[in-house]
């Protein structure tokens, strides 16, 4: 029945379909426009050209000076030269501030590396969330100190949504004399981000969750900060990121930006009026039984995470991608194993709460047509899961 009709995705957070315009963008660099950017006849200086234009559609869209943008291979990269990059500047500096304080529901980008620091070097502290998904101010102003060279807390959320309460970060990070970072990726493109206002030293992003392609990101480095690089070898990136760059995927990534900045204040208008027609739809359809995680008043326009009660979250995803709707029970890299959320646990939802989670996110071209569908195919699912006892966990 389902397969008649066209697939709907909603799983946006995971990643988004290249935008014609960002791949139209794109095709000269992967066809004719071959040239290596640090070449100095006109083939490189063709890529170069393009990659300084891509560079000034990033900066425009956070308000960066064009120097502070560096181009990396993933927001993973760009997080991981985040927090390496800026710790050992700051261990090997006169300063000799070396530990990290971050929060519990960062994406593992965040928390790996984090986990992965040599600890004889490095204290690293993760403060708690409150039940809202929000970053607990009086845990994080306690894990502050003078030795903290850097405090990473994300923007919004990858699971919840929720936006995260940035300019008191900043205010607790700056009273200590620390670096601020915040991984922007799944805000970019939704939320009006500037750097200047925002005040934070670091930014994270990635163009595939705008519509760009996958495998190319960036983080915005203010200028002056101290930084090492993490890929090392020649002197691309103004030595912070070696490596020939992916040009065709930074053209990208700028057409992405330059159409985000263009399109977003619409397109979050509408999406999300969707988000929240299915939210309530949802909810109505089953009351009682169906839980919103995370804050309502504070998270991002494109994302509602829904605990069913009574079903499990990976059984009702199976049954929902059977029924042509694809979503998600959490991050896309959690989604196939067996974890349950760290963000939902992080936030002390009951372990039933957290394994009957469910994660929407709908994007630019999602309609009115298909939340009605999906909305007709979750009542449905839900239904026949509870009515079947072995699915209830
Ligand atoms: C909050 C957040 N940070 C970082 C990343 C990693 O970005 P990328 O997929 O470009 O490595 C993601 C992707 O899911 C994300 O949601």
């Amino acid at each position: 029945m389902g397969s008649i009709l066209r697939p709907i995705y909603l799983d946006h957070a995971a990643t988004t379909p290249l935008d014609p315009e960002v791949l139209e963008a794109m095709m000269p660099h992967l066809r004719n426009d071959f040239g290596n950017p640090s070449s100095v006849h006109r083939f490189g200086q063709r890529a170069r050209a393009a990659i300084d234009e891509a560079r000034a559609q990033v900066a425009a869209l956070i308000g960066a000076r064009d120097s502070e943008i560096v181009f990396t291979g993933s927001g993973t990269e760009a997080d991981n030269l985040a927090i390496v990059g800026t710790l050992e500047a700051s261990a090997a500096s006169e300063a000799a501030r070396t530990d990290l304080v971050t929060s519990a529901i960062e994406h593992h980008a965040i928390l790996n590396t984090a986990k992965a620091l040599d600890r004889s070097r490095h204290q690293v502290t993760v403060a708690k969330v409150d039940e809202l998904g929000q970053v607990d101010l009086h845990d994080l102003e306690g894990a502050i100190t003078a030795a903290t060279a850097l405090v990473s807390v994300m923007f919004a959320n990858n699971e919840t949504g929720v936006v995260q309460p940035i300019s008191d970060v900043v205010r607790l990070a700056r009273s200590k004399g620390s670096l601020i970072h915040t991984d922007a990726v799944q805000a970019l493109g939704k939320v009006r981000l500037d750097v200047s206002s925002l005040d934070v030293d670091l930014l994270t992003l990635s163009a595939h969750k705008i519509y760009g392609p996958k495998g190319v990101g960036a983080l915005y480095i203010r200028s002056g900060t101290r930084m090492r690089a993490l890929v090392r070898g020649g002197s691309q990136e103004r030595n912070r990121r070696a490596g020939t760059e992916n040009v065709a995927g930074i053209v990208g990534l700028g057409k992405a930006a330059e159409l985000a900045r263009v399109r977003m204040g619409d397109d979050a208008r509408r999406i999300e009026t969707l988000r929240n027609r299915l939210e309530g739809e949802v909810m109505e359809g089953s009351p009682g039984l169906v839980a919103r995680n995370g804050s309502a008043a504070s998270r991002i326009g494109s994302t509602t995470s829904l605990s069913f009660e009574g079903v499990s979250g990976e059984d009702l995803l199976i049954a929902l991608d059977l029924a042509g709707i694809a979503v998600s029970t959490g991050a896309a890299c959690a989604a196939g194993s067996p974890e349950p959320s760290h963000v939902l646990k992080a936030m002390g939802l009951p372990r039933a709460r957290v394994n009957g989670s469910l994660r929407f996110s709908l994007g630019r071209n999602t309609t009115a047509e298909e939340i009605d569908r999906a909305v007709e195919s979750v009542r449905e699912a839900v239904l026949r899961l509870r009515s079947e006892p072995s699915s209830a966990r």
